[in-house]
């Protein structure tokens, strides 16, 4: 087949910062996907995006080419609306596992496709398989039926949604061109556009254990991103979210379904409580449903039947033992004082090695390795009492994960307690 266009001419265009037109876009995508652009050839044009960048009109052509490139999903006759949330990755985010049965228990329809984890930040499929029985697969037919059963869905992405995305997010994370704006919102927006939401709400993290590390880069992401996403008719909010220190008090798959059942029965840590209400709050309102307040639905148990609900529909067990690892190692406060920082780089990186996260995607995860936090950020400590404990099935993991936490805390003189951040830094809309 004659193709419309040279991809040498496609790359040389974005290498010399011209604008690509919307029929090169349209082309590239397409021919990527039927592999007639080889992989070398789209990483050379995704490295001159990310040097050079894309304009509004590139970047929404891109997302819906990707879109185009794969089925789209209709959730359109559901009996109620559906919202969904993406969160940009952190450390111990683990807050789609209590936000998805909350929204539900609201009368609103969670269709929650969601990734495994790669690298320091885990994935909320991971962290769902460490329930025994649980599994992540389902058909487009049993999503839809599970939906309107129970409401809520926390499911693997099916291969038919946005495929362009699915080589190229893969062909980025291999050639240093993942932290790009335009990237990243079209690599997002395409899959959340193609799924169906009615409404969507971003939660972009911000700070050393997120990808944009600048208030100014994360808000440039959000804006990017909600863009995108109303002009495609997707209500669409984001919320700029503090990723300085991990979420709550653990990093790692069955510690954190530990932590999140913790909220679901009215108690768990206050961060990922007011986190996750924030969330629902705007997934609520963006289904038109802001005359449920979700704390209510929180508070009187309705949550926690979704929950249950939600894990037995796809095979799991909701009252079956958590698997836990066979190894941990305690790791003690240094000194009197008080904790001012604990960083969500070090304790992602040390729940990784422990065996939590992976570095390949066909790499096994550990069900319970991870690192359970004693205290946040703001407490007091005495000398020699336990800061973390190093959870793993492998000791030898030990050594690797301490030295990711080097400089990773730092304990101070009471005089120097700090000002605490807020967890939501700012709302785009
Ligand atoms: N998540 C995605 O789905 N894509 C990106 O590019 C980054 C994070």
């Amino acid at each position: 087949m004659s193709e419309a266009f040279d991809a040498v001419d496609v790359i040389s265009a974005k290498r010399d910062r011209a604008e690509l037109s919307d029929a090169q876009i349209d082309w590239v995508i397409d021919a990527y996907t039927r592999g007639a652009v080889a992989e070398e050839q789209m990483s050379a044009l995704a490295m001159a995006i990310y040097l050079n960048g894309m304009n509004p009109r590139e970047i929404a052509r891109w997302a819906d080419a990707m879109i185009r490139s794969g089925e789209r999903l209709d959730f359109s006759g559901l009996s109620r609306p559906t919202s969904d949330k993406h969160s940009t990755g952190g450390v111990g985010d683990k807050i789609t596992l209590p936000l998805a049965p909350i929204v539900a228990a609201c009368g609103v329809a969670v269709p929650q496709l969601s990734g495994r984890g790669l690298g320091h930040t885990g994935g909320t499929l991971d962290k769902l398989e460490s329930i025994p029985g649980w599994r992540a697969d389902l058909t487009n037919e049993q999503m839809m039926h599970q939906l309107e059963d129970v409401g809520a869905v926390i499911c693997a992405a099916g291969s038919g949604l946005a495929p362009a995305d699915k080589k190229l997010y893969a062909l980025r994370d291999v050639t240093g061109t993942v932290s790009c704006v335009p990237l990243i919102a079209t690599s997002i927006m395409s899959k959340k556009i193609a799924e169906g939401t009615g409404s969507l709400v971003l939660d972009v993290k911000v700070g050393s254990g997120a990808f944009m590390k600048e208030l100014g880069q994360a808000r440039e992401l959000a804006e990017t991103m909600v863009r995108l996403g109303k002009d495609a008719g997707v209500h669409t909010v984001a919320l700029l979210t503090n990723m300085e220190t991990p979420l709550g008090l653990t990093a790692g798959n069955a510690l954190e379904v530990r932590e999140s059942v913790e909220v679901l029965a009215g108690g768990g840590p206050a961060d990922v409580v007011e986190l996750t209400l924030a969330l629902a709050r705007e997934m609520v309102a963006g289904a038109g449903r802001s005359d449920i307040d979700p704390a209510d639905v929180l508070a009187d148990g309705r949550a926690m039947d979704v929950w249950r609900r939600m894990i037995k529909a796809q095979g799991g067990d909701p009252d079956a033992e958590l698997p836990t690892a066979k190894e941990t190692h305690q790791v003690l406060a240094p000194a009197d004082g008080v904790l001012v920082q604990l960083d969500a780089l070090a304790v992602g990186v040390a729940a990784w090695r422990l065996g939590a996260g992976r570095a390949r995607k066909e790499d096994p995860v550990q069900a319970g390795a991870g690192v359970e936090l004693h205290h946040k950020p703001g407490a007091t400590l005495r000398g020699g009492e336990p800061l973390m404990t190093l959870h793993t099935d492998e000791p030898e993991r030990f050594t690797r994960a301490l030295e990711a936490l080097e400089g990773g805390f730092t304990i101070a003189p009471e005089s120097s307690r700090p000002d605490l951040p807020p967890i939501v830094i700012e709302r785009v809309s």
